[in-house]
């Protein structure tokens, strides 16, 4: 595998809305990013990635784009992105932008145009399409529930949104958008970005003939996704845009890639692959209902095991994939998948030492280095995210109560990750002195960064620690490079992985038991050193090694050990 730069990076999601607020109009902003620098920075953070920063009307928070070439007031100033671009190259830290391009914001320009003039030349920047009998022209729904085609007011036609109706999908097949669009990523490359996001990325090929399919709900109508699924092509697209654009920039680029047909791991991810990086999204998936969040399903321990360690081994030899255990549309990975008894700093300190050190890029959510959890709403009308507000209606729909439909949304809202980074215990946790736009989740009393920054053991000091040791002279070719091996499935609760060095030699185990009840595992090999623990038991761990070479692990304690060559 060809090496390169950001191989051996650990990056930092922000939500720049829920960050920080420096002037007090309850909306995080560019100047609160870079007030923050010197704290990532210590966290040990090389990458930044933005969600969406640009003009936007918000209706899905900034994924509706309305000027590619502005920064949303509300954010702040260009000048104010050019000082953050400036400060996080003085910190050597790279910073990373959301790139929205299966689909803009309605109130974009070319849309505008597209609108009115239906039969012009703009109508050709989006899918424009006849209606059949005076109906849509096929049976899709939108990823956010209802319709995917939009009567376009004084004309037989309908435009094709995947999302929501404000966000009109960009016509691929003309080449003129895609010129546009590539122009508009080199225009931000040359700036100094270090690269990009690629959101919702595998939905921009179509089969453009629109088919139907049979319905997958009461609704009559089926999810868009099928027909992206049964379309090939994509690929081209991707080379295209990766030609155009990134590859000319030695860019980062890291995608959300959904629905990837089966063997395509190495054209979009390996060496020459399409995107640097894409997400590793195996283990959220094992939550999918069939319809919805009301039929989601909770993470089941030993499946979860699995399906990691099947996608670790699959991308060897092949690429990076970049590990996540939540973003801003997944719940909080502490509620997510720890069982109840180990949502404690313990747990979250473990969870933290399974993610952080597999093979691949490490993505930290903001707020997931001090363990910020998942929030509890009294009612629906608390809730912003437009997923949601869709969701709790299917889940009506489908019988459940009120009560349950909350439930539900408890359990897999978007808002869960958006609630405001939990800085202090002062008002507002620190995150404005205004009114916030989204409501704290009451835990800031409790997990916040104030409170976690000096103490010694707090989820905080171990996250510090456990990028440290992954960047740490002497370990970090292994960490990054060396093989992941798989240890002890055949024991239940425990979560054990080695990475391994084949041209040093160097071994390293990493320990983690998610059960109720200690185990005890037979090493075998003898320990150079224990590198880490989330119990400070090194020298227990160490005499019981040396006399029975064995570890008893308690409860929702994690190790990680050098073992001896
Ligand atoms: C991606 C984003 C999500 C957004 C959607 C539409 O999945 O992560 O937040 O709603 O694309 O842009
Ligand atoms: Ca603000």
């Amino acid at each position: 595998m060809k090496r390169k730069w950001w191989h051996d990076k650990v990056a930092y999601q922000i939500y720049p809305k829920s960050f920080l607020d420096t002037n007090g109009d309850g909306i995080g902003d560019l100047r609160g990013i870079i007030s923050k620098l010197d704290y990532l920075k210590e966290l040990g953070i090389d990458i930044i990635w933005l969600s969406p920063i640009y003009k936007s009307p918000f209706v899905d928070q900034g994924y509706d784009i309305s000027d590619y070439y502005k920064i949303a007031e509300e954010f702040g100033t260009m000048e104010e992105f050019d000082e953050l671009l400036a400060e996080a190259k003085k910190r050597d830290m790279y910073i990373v932008m959301d790139l929205v391009v299966n689909h803009c914001s309605s109130e974009h320009e070319y849309f505008k145009a597209a609108l009115a003039d239906p039969d012009g030349p703009y109508a050709d920047y989006f899918y424009f399409v006849k209606g059949i009998d005076g109906k849509e022209p096929s049976n899709y729904r939108s990823y956010f529930g209802g319709k995917a085609w939009e009567p376009v007011p004084g004309s037989d036609k309908y435009y094709l949104h995947m999302f929501a109706k404000e966000q009109p999908d960009w016509n691929w097949e003309n080449k003129e958008v895609r010129d546009k669009i590539y122009k508009m990523i080199n225009w931000w490359l040359d700036k100094g970005l270090g690269g990009f996001r690629i959101d919702a990325i595998i939905n921009i090929k179509k089969d453009t003939s629109f088919p139907s399919y049979e319905p997958d709900g009461d609704d009559g109508l089926v999810s868009c996704v099928k027909m992206v699924e049964e379309t090939d092509g994509v690929g081209e697209f991707l080379e295209e845009m990766k030609h155009e654009t990134f590859e000319k920039y030695d860019a980062f680029t890291v995608g959300e890639v959904f629905n990837m047909k089966e063997d395509e791991l190495r054209e979009f991810v390996g060496d020459d692959g399409h995107f640097s990086s894409m997400f590793d999204f195996s283990a959220l998936e094992l939550t999918y209902g069939e319809h919805g969040w009301y039929d989601s399903k909770p993470v089941d321990f030993k499946r979860w095991r699995e399906v990691l360690f099947a996608s670790q081994k699959e991308m060897e030899g092949i690429g990076f994939k970049a590990n996540i255990i939540e973003n801003h549309d997944e719940p909080r990975g502490a509620s997510r998948y720890l069982p109840e008894y180990a949502q404690n700093e313990m747990g979250k300190k473990m969870l933290a030492t399974t993610s952080i050190l597999l093979r691949g890029i490490p993505f930290i959510y903001q707020g997931q280095e001090i363990g910020m959890t998942n929030c509890h709403r009294n009612d629906i009308s608390e809730y912003d995210d437009i997923s949601t507000i869709d969701q709790y209606q299917e889940a009506l729909r489908a019988g459940l109560s009120e009560e349950e439909a909350l439930k539900c949304c408890y359990e897999n809202s978007r808002d869960n990750a958006r609630t405001p980074m939990q800085w202090s215990d002062g008002k507002n946790g620190g995150f404005t002195d205004g009114t916030p736009w989204l409501a704290m989740n009451p835990n800031y009393m409790e997990i916040n960064v104030a409170a976690q920054e000096h103490k010694a053991d707090s989820v905080l000091a171990y996250y510090r620690k456990l990028i440290a040791l992954r960047k740490a002279k002497e370990y970090k070719d292994t960490f990054t490079y060396g093989i992941f091996k798989p240890k002890y499935e055949n024991v239940d609760d425990i979560f054990a992985f080695e990475r391994v060095n084949e041209e040093s030699g160097q071994k390293l185990l990493i320990l983690a038991n998610f059960g109720t009840e200690e185990h005890t595992i037979t090493l075998e090999q003898r320990i150079a050193k224990v590198l880490l623990t989330n119990e400070g038991r090194q020298e227990a761990i160490n005499a019981e090694a040396a006399l029975n070479g064995t570890i008893t692990l308690d409860s929702c304690e994690t190790v990680v050990l050098e073992l001896e060559k």
